[in-house]
């Protein structure tokens, strides 16, 4: 089996790639990235595996970008531009990019009947009072970044008929990869902490949650996808734990007991609660396991040895 994962360098996509050979089906690998994140590192002591790996530096969201790949048979679509907070700045920029991203990715499935995992966002929901799922009809995103997804999701159910895929709505990602970043919620607290700098918080949302998911859950569903032939032409939620701004801080106070908060306004950051749940996918599927405070730990101790 032959899979293309664009956006292959991402916080992600090194998790995936670094951990392949977990994945017996899959014979050969194209990591697709067009390197604007500069994440070399994560091409750095790629695993030893019986896998082919290739990498292919390529703009997708250019016309015709996929012309020349041969035939894969699932497509794991990672790339995009993904700060939600700030693509309120460069709206023409990130829709540009992302739905042109997109855009090409469907030409080729279709053309390649190629099977695609396509991975949107929790935040597609914005603002909900009590716990939503699936089913939940008014979706109020937030940012353009999160509006795409929501395009991305419509276009796949237009033509569900001639491709076959799963979308996923992935919570806040936390966790160790190659190609990590710290821009959003876990992360960001993380180096805050790290660095001495206080947690940014927004004030009077301390007690709503939000949906967080590991890394490590975030690679058994892409594991159990390919190798279940999960796509249902559906769409799931995928989170490890609904947590408040408490909680985290919480746990952060646990491993570094000086860590300081500080209250800011930000227009999106921590700004919009929203409790999801997961149950379909858990009926469907597997109930993901693993625990943000185990990411929080091993994370901070990446940076254990700074300002001592
Ligand atoms: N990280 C999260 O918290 C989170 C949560 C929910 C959903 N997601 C989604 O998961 C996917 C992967 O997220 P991530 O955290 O790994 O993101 P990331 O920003 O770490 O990685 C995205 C990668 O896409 C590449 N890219 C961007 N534009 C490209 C283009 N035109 N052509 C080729 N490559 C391009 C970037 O260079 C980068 O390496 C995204 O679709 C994101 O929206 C992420």
């Amino acid at each position: 089996m032959k899979i293309l994962i664009t956006g292959g360098l991402g916080h992600i996509g090194s998790y995936i790639i670094q951990n392949i050979s977990k994945i017996k089906k899959i014979k050969k690998v194209y990591i697709l990235d067009n390197l604007s994140t500069q994440r070399f590192s994560s091409l750095f002591n790629l695993p030893k595996t019986n896998k082919k790996i290739i990498f292919i530096q390529s703009d997708l969201s250019q016309k015709g970008s996929l012309n020349k790949l041969e035939k894969v048979n699932i497509v794991l679509n990672l790339a995009s531009i993904t700060d939600a907070e700030g693509s309120l700045k460069i709206k023409k920029k990130i829709y540009k990019n992302n739905l042109g991203i997109f855009n090409n990715i469907l030409i080729y499935c279709k053309k390649n009947s190629a099977k695609l995992i396509h991975i949107s966002s929790t935040s597609v929901y914005g603002e909900q009072s009590g716990l939503v799922d699936e089913n939940c009809k008014v979706l109020r995103p937030k940012s353009p970044y999160a509006e795409i997804k929501l395009i991305e999701e419509s276009l796949l159910k237009k033509n569900s008929k001639q491709i076959n895929f799963v979308t996923f709505r992935f919570g806040t990602i936390s966790g160790i990869s190659k190609g990590m970043r710290f821009h959003t919620a876990v992360n960001k607290f993380c180096l805050n902490a790290s660095l001495g700098l206080p947690l940014p918080l927004w004030k009077g949302m301390e007690n709503k949650p939000r949906p967080y998911l590991s890394l490590s859950d975030a690679f058994l569903v892409i594991k159990f996808t390919i190798e279940k032939n999960f796509f249902k032409n559906d769409t799931f939620n995928i989170l490890s734990q609904n947590l408040t701004l408490k909680q985290i801080v919480n746990l952060f106070k646990k491993y570094k007991k000086n860590t300081k908060i500080k209250y800011q306004k930000s227009k999106l950051i921590n700004q919009f609660p929203y409790e999801i749940s997961n149950k379909k996918f858990c009926l469907e599927a597997f109930r993901p396991k693993f625990k943000i405070s185990n990411d929080i730990k091993l994370t901070l101790n990446l940076f254990k040895n700074l300002n001592k």
